[in-house]
């Protein structure tokens, strides 16, 4: 069974106008949530906890959507937002530039390493405008190149390009097509491990499609893909191809960004220097919807010198409430060391590995406070589905993976707030379950 990541789930209210589970007025990504599903309304938070109508308190490992690194009551962030909220709560990009929105900009291209930043809403908008960079930037230099490279375990969310570099989804989209042309696959090894054979597909990728690709879209690890790690060696590779090739090398660090993975963006951790760079999720913790896109210098430099624009831009691009979270979450970040998050990432999957070791089943990996733990390939979804909706009974949230043909599991995405001991209590919880499971735990 093809677990559907993407079937918006479409409900409707129930005549007594009550709120049942299934059926459900907010139109949502479902994942079959509702089933055994008897988490109440969600009516409040408090640091790495969530609560629900019926009083019932659980620990949030699922991090919001990956996106509170901070956890649900930082008081620095509510503090900032409210001072901006009195002082201007909007400014029109179009004709003016609020002093918040340059003054983040420039705090935000000095820790990156960039030269400018487009504001967005999302980071599947994120993903849009980097994709329409890729191609205007070949235009600009007179190339005719319109292709846009990505691999089949990513995931850049759900706007029409953002779709289309999706390659998780692709087989769950045919009803949406056609989605972008020039989308081209590379190849992934059948051992995700094993470099050689990676620098060897990819060195065989540009070597068919270099001519064609105006850039290629990265993510640093596969989120939904399953916590996979791009090794370091393939990404230095990948960076000398885009160099030499003069292709965009676009790196979406919506997910790795602000910490995740034990230091402060995943790039820094290889030595590259990316041409452009995809934010969102714990850009603002969580708390506003904001995303950017970061131009390299060398990108910004050839947009001036021919004089060329970027037609992008939405209304709410660059919120000024947003920037102000965002601003908040770079002051904690100034203090990122304090949260231990490479450590405590080390500490979990070491744990994990010390319970479920003896299991050939079963493996663990993780980057900082990023945790995947895998099952068995074959394993129906429904027997996923099964432990997800048991493990959220035992009070705890995680998120789960499921590509066919390369893994099938539980995700972890801790609050940099969490402590040992309650990252040791979780993976408790999560094996004394999985221990139950036969055909799981083997
Ligand atoms: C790596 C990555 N890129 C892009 C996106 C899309 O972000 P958004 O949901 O804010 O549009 C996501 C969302 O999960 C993501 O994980």
């Amino acid at each position: 069974m093809h677990l559907k990541r993407l079937e918006f789930y479409i409900g409707k209210l129930s005549k007594k106008g009550d709120i049942n589970m299934s059926i459900n007025p907010v139109v949502r990504v479902s994942q079959k949530f509702d089933e055994g599903n008897d988490i109440g309304l969600i009516t409040s938070g408090e640091d790495k906890y969530i609560y629900d109508s019926d009083g019932k308190k659980y620990l949030d490992f699922c991090g919001g959507i990956w996106n509170m690194p901070f956890g649900y009551t930082n008081l620095a962030i509510n503090e900032k937002i409210i001072k901006q909220l009195n002082k201007l709560p909007f400014c029109n990009l179009v004709t003016n530039i609020a002093d918040i929105q340059h003054n983040y900009a420039v705090r935000l291209c000095k820790i990156i390493g960039t030269g400018a930043v487009l504001y967005t809403c999302s980071g599947s908008e994120s993903i849009e405008a980097a994709i329409k960079t890729c191609r205007k930037y070949q235009a600009i230099k007179k190339s005719s190149r319109k292709g846009i490279s990505a691999f089949p375990l990513s995931y850049h969310g759900t706007t029409y390009g953002a779709m289309s570099v999706s390659g998780i989804d692709q087989v769950l989209l045919e009803d949406y097509f056609p989605l972008l042309d020039n989308i081209m696959w590379i190849d992934l090894p059948k051992d995700l491990q094993d470099e050689d054979i990676w620098i060897e597909v990819v060195e065989n990728h540009f070597k068919k499609n270099a001519e064609n690709m105006a850039g290629i879209i990265i993510e640093p690890i596969f989120g939904s893909g399953g916590i996979v790690p791009i090794p370091e060696k393939v990404f230095k590779r990948i960076q000398e191809l885009c160099s030499s090739n003069d292709i965009l090398l676009v790196v979406d660090e919506v997910t790795t960004g602000f910490g995740r993975t034990g230091i402060p963006f995943a790039f820094q951790r290889y030595g590259i220097k990316p041409d452009l760079i995809c934010l969102s999720k714990g850009i603002s913790n969580g708390y506003l919807p904001l995303g950017a896109l970061a131009f390299s210098n060398r990108v910004v430099e050839t947009f001036i010198e021919k004089d060329a624009t970027l037609e992008h831009f939405s209304t709410q691009g660059g919120n000024l409430i947003s920037i102000a979270a965002a601003d908040a979450v770079l002051d904690l970040m100034e203090h990122y060391e304090d949260y231990e998050v490479a450590a405590k990432g080390e500490y979990m999957v070491n744990y994990l590995k010390q319970l479920l070791g003896s299991y050939k089943s079963i493996s663990v990996r993780g980057t900082g406070l990023m945790i995947g733990i895998s099952f068995p390939k074959d394993l129906d979804a429904e027997r996923l589905l099964d432990v997800w909706a048991k493990i959220r009974k035992r009070g705890l949230l995680v998120y789960i993976f499921s590509n066919p043909g390369y893994n099938l599991g539980l995700s972890l995405f801790p609050p940099f707030t969490s402590t040992k001991d309650d990252l040791k209590k979780a993976a408790d919880k999560i094996v004394s379950l999985l221990k139950r499971y036969p055909d799981i735990v083997y």
